[in-house]
């Protein structure tokens, strides 16, 4: 995707950097091949490497999609101290050695407190640099009520999640609009069902990368590849005026949620720059949801930084 312009535009041209672990140097290499037979016109050259260094040299756009997921009968504090080992490396790289403004979108779970690490171990790059990847759960929230309003998904627009990209996470619909041909009219009235929208829409978009992993037996691919293309796409290029998007972004204490944590929000994005959309009425529902997932992430902080002791 990232070779046919999908996320840096047609007319960019990029310089892939592939970075795996020595185990995974063979099929990194594979795919270097078909990226290679694949002839991709934008494409100017590929890395394909298992040393830290090299991968982070001179980036400007930096995806990580290599953690450590937690697994059955595996501890949290388990999980969260080897994802602090892998992300120490690659922060301290990053800083050293990428492009100055490098962007840094972070995949790998747990998304957000991996971000949150990398930040800690690369204090100078800047914090609106670091975020992770929500847009995946913001696109489901849009393909759920595309299927529900049988509409077009590229006329809904301004869902939200909030929060965690776990099943915390709040998928809020109360500022979403669909376009019609009279107009743009809210989900809300439109779907007229709120133990829906209030109960079974939350829900689907919570469990869903549970519900794919079920059905694939493998996580979700070619929607988190696509989503991850849309956030840094956004913001590199910018949103469509009057759309916002969801970005995990360093909270600054924006709609009560405690600065210092790395929760998604509605952003837009202009020259380079994401910004929290600011003012939007937060209900009495939404503001238990949008709390409860701030607490789970300040319980995910508490856990990473005590393994950083
Ligand atoms: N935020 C989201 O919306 C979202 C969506 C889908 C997947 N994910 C997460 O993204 C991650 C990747 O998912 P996947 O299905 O591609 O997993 P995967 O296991 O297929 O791929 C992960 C790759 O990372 C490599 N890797 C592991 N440790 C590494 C390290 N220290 N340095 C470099 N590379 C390393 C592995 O060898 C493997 O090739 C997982 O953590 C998954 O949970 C997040």
């Amino acid at each position: 995707m990232i070779a046919r312009g999908i996320m840096l535009g047609v007319d960019q041209p990029v310089i892939l950097h592939m970075l795996d672990i020595p185990p995974a140097a063979e099929a990194l290499n594979g795919v270097k091949m078909e990226l290679v037979d694949a002839a991709f016109p934008l494409l100017k050259g590929v890395v394909a490497t298992t040393d830290v260094v090299e991968a982070c040299t001179g980036v400007n756009v930096a995806v990580m999609v290599g953690g450590f997921p937690r697994k059955e009968g595996m501890e949290r504090k388990d999980v969260m101290s080897k994802n602090v080992s892998i992300y120490k490396a690659q922060a301290s790289a990053l800083e050293a050695h990428a492009a100055p403004n490098c962007k840094v979108l972070v995949v790998a779970n747990p998304a957000n407190t991996n971000a949150l690490i990398l930040k800690e171990f690369a204090p100078s790059i800047p914090e609106k640099n670091i975020t992770c990847l929500t847009r995946l759960d913001h696109n489901r929230a849009l393909g759920q009520i595309s299927e529900r309003l049988n509409v077009q998904v590229s006329d809904v627009k301004n869902v939200i999640i909030w929060g965690n990209h776990s099943s915390t996470q709040y998928p809020d619909v109360n500022h979403a609009t669909v376009k019609t041909a009279s107009g743009e009219k809210p989900v809300r009235e439109l779907v007229a069902d709120d133990e829906w929208l209030n109960g079974e829409f939350i829900k689907t978009v919570q469990q869903r990368g549970a519900a794919i992993i079920k059905a694939r037996k493998l996580s979700s691919a070619l929607s988190a590849a696509s989503s991850a293309c849309d956030h840094i796409r956004d913001w590199v290029l910018g949103t469509p005026e009057g759309t916002f998007v969801s970005m995990g972004v360093y909270s600054d204490g924006s709609y009560g949620v405690p600065a210092g944590l790395i929760y998604s929000f509605p952003v837009t994005c202009s020259g380079g720059e994401w910004k929290i959309v600011q003012g939007l009425p937060i209900d009495e529902l939404s503001r238990q949801k949008m709390d409860a997932t701030a607490q789970e992430l300040s319980e995910e902080k508490t856990l990473a930084y005590s393994c950083l002791e």
